[in-house]
């Protein structure tokens, strides 16, 4: 596998560039997940309030999303608030709403002029009534774009959207628009949020922690998971890369055998 990438800040793997500038990169993931974790050590190790890397963290996505872009990744999917996350004090919380309240009015036009189609996954009925009407909007103003498929995922618990996928599938079954011997693997999948969309090949996370935290647990059983180092505020060009290295030295099995 081949992608073609047009911004080549970083060589991937063993990307190579033509006259024109353009870098061939092998191994490109096509599905990118990331779980941006670290905001609050980055804000505490500045003696600055949590609120603080939240912000400079929304930075780093604006870097990310324009990285992804430049390596050919198709779909890119970030964690931006788990359903957990609602039992952080009530501050910290409107902090984050705030935060997504301007991510989504002051970025919108540019992704759409990026070509850049959001998707939200996640429990959008806890947020107030005006995000979830920016959030309808977003997708709404960048449905006919493909250049890269941004899914944000917001209130979002892999646990309860299998729950709830399950609860759809039961309702399917039980209306006879669905076989109960016809619930497969890729039948179940279009009950899940992601419906439509690739599983991930690669899930990145952020500062040092090791772990999914209920985050794609259906969609990334088979995908490569890259630790990094790094608080995701710092998150830059160079870790993207580092991470699109580590993946192309991995070799996928998919559970068969190779010889
Ligand atoms: C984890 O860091 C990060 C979050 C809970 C929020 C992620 C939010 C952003 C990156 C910014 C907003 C994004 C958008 C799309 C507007 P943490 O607070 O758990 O950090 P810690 O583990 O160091 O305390």
């Amino acid at each position: 596998m081949s992608t073609t990438i047009a911004a080549p800040p970083l060589a991937v793997g063993s990307a190579q560039s033509d006259a024109s500038g353009i870098v061939t990169v092998p191994g490109v993931p096509s599905h990118v997940a990331i779980i941006m974790d670290g905001n609050g050590r980055w804000a505490k190790s500045r003696g600055l309030p949590r609120i603080a890397g939240h912000r400079e963290g929304s930075r780093a996505v604006r870097r990310t999303v324009e990285a992804a872009i430049g390596y050919g990744v198709s779909w890119l999917t970030i964690y931006a608030f788990s359903s957990e996350n609602w039992r952080r004090p009530a501050g910290e919380i409107h902090d984050l709403t705030g935060l997504l309240r301007r991510y989504l009015r002051s970025e919108i036009a540019e992704l759409k002029q990026s070509g850049v189609r959001l998707r939200f996954i996640g429990d959008r009925t806890r947020f107030d009534a005006d995000i979830q009407k920016d959030l309808a909007v977003a997708e709404r103003d960048t449905v006919a774009n493909s250049r890269l498929n941004l899914t944000i995922a917001l209130s979002y618990g892999s646990r309860d959207e299998i729950a709830a996928a399950a609860r759809a599938a039961i309702a399917a079954v039980n209306a006879g628009s669905l076989k109960a011997d016809d619930l497969g693997e890729e039948a179940f999948a279009g009950f899940l949020a992601t419906a439509g969309m690739p599983d991930p090949d690669l899930v990145i996370r952020t500062s040092g922690e090791q772990r999914l935290s209920n985050f794609l647990l259906w969609q990334a059983a088979y995908a490569e998971l890259v630790f990094l180092d790094v608080l995701w505020p710092d998150f830059e060009d160079c870790h993207f890369s580092a991470a699109l290295q580590e993946f192309s030295r991995r070799e996928r099995r998919f559970g068969a055998r190779k010889d």
